[in-house]
């Protein structure tokens, strides 16, 4: 009897999202070609929700790409959720159907200075469950990739998350978001400051979620909180921390709520639930209530 088509590919080792994410990964390549060009060159910069909420002509030109690509590869799949899309008014809602999850620039403050530390994104999600995750450091020529239940690589080295536990021997990552009033800076700074007393080794900052993200996957810091990041910040990396061995997890403690604006996410689950405890809540909202 002649085997099923999903029976051939159990037979020749693939898997059903395969095709996708190669097809990802290829994208997440020609964006990076996109923005290593325009960074050096002269950029019309927009702003969205706040004075360093920024977006230039190139975010819009890469989504454009990513998205009209993926439709023509995959007709089937209806769903997208993507950053520049969203700003201009489309609904962010996580369905069971496939869904891919994009931020075309991450990092555009870093991109519009021409401070070399800008990523691409791309998360897929089915079922509401990340299937994988791709993320390309386009300065730097790094593919970060992690694929649920197959591990996670940056350019084909193996990643793996610091064993630490200890936040008084802890190097911590996190943004700043896009609110500056005085109120949400002062909680920001505040949380800092808690961290800084309970004698972690350093807090940094580096204006990208992704590739802070993706530094924690590798090990090279301990943790990650934020407040006021969105779901196309943290659908691709949440697959690469997981793969790498690492916990992400919601700022209360519970389970991680992609939608819900806010995570922490460690090498170690009892270092995030200590980062969790040490901090106090900023209020972003929702993007599925956007
Ligand atoms: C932003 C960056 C920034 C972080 C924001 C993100 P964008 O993404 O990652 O570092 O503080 O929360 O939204 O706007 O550059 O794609």
């Amino acid at each position: 009897m002649k085997p099923s088509s999903e029976e051939e590919e159990v037979v020749r080792g693939v898997g059903p999202w395969d095709e996708c994410f190669e097809v990802a990964v290829q994208l997440a390549l020609r964006a990076g070609q996109i923005i290593r060009k325009a960074l050096t060159e002269e950029k019309h910069v927009s702003t969205k929700t706040s004075a360093a909420d920024l977006v230039t002509e190139t975010d819009h030109r890469v989504e454009d790409l990513i998205v009209s690509e993926l439709q023509k590869r995959f007709p089937s799949h209806s769903r997208f959720i993507a950053e520049e899309a969203t700003a201009s008014g489309a609904k962010c809602v996580l369905t069971p159907s496939p869904t891919w999850i994009i931020d075309p620039i991450d990092g555009t403050c870093n991109f519009v200075h021409r401070f070399p530390t800008v990523a691409v994104s791309i998360g897929f999600a089915v079922h509401q469950e990340l299937e994988f995750g791709v993320i390309h450091h386009c300065t730097e020529e790094r593919l970060y990739t992690g694929r649920r239940g197959q591990g996670a690589f940056c350019n084909g080295q193996r990643l793996q998350v610091s064993r630490e536990t200890d936040l008084a021997k802890a190097l911590v990552l996190t943004e700043i978001g896009p609110k500056r009033d005085p109120d949400t800076l002062k909680v920001f700074l505040s949380n800092m400051e808690r961290l800084l007393h309970a004698k972690a080794h350093g807090v940094r900052v580096i204006g990208s979620s992704t590739l802070a993200l993706c530094y924690l996957a590798s090990g090279a810091a301990d943790a990650y909180y934020q407040f006021g990041l969105h779901c196309w910040d943290l659908a691709a990396a949440t697959v690469i921390i997981r793969e790498a061995g690492g916990t992400v997890m919601d700022t209360s403690g519970g389970p991680l709520d992609l939608m819900s604006c806010r995570v922490v996410a460690a090498g170690t689950r009892e270092m995030a639930v200590l980062i969790a405890q040490a901090l106090q809540t900023i209020n972003y909202g929702r993007d599925d209530e956007k």
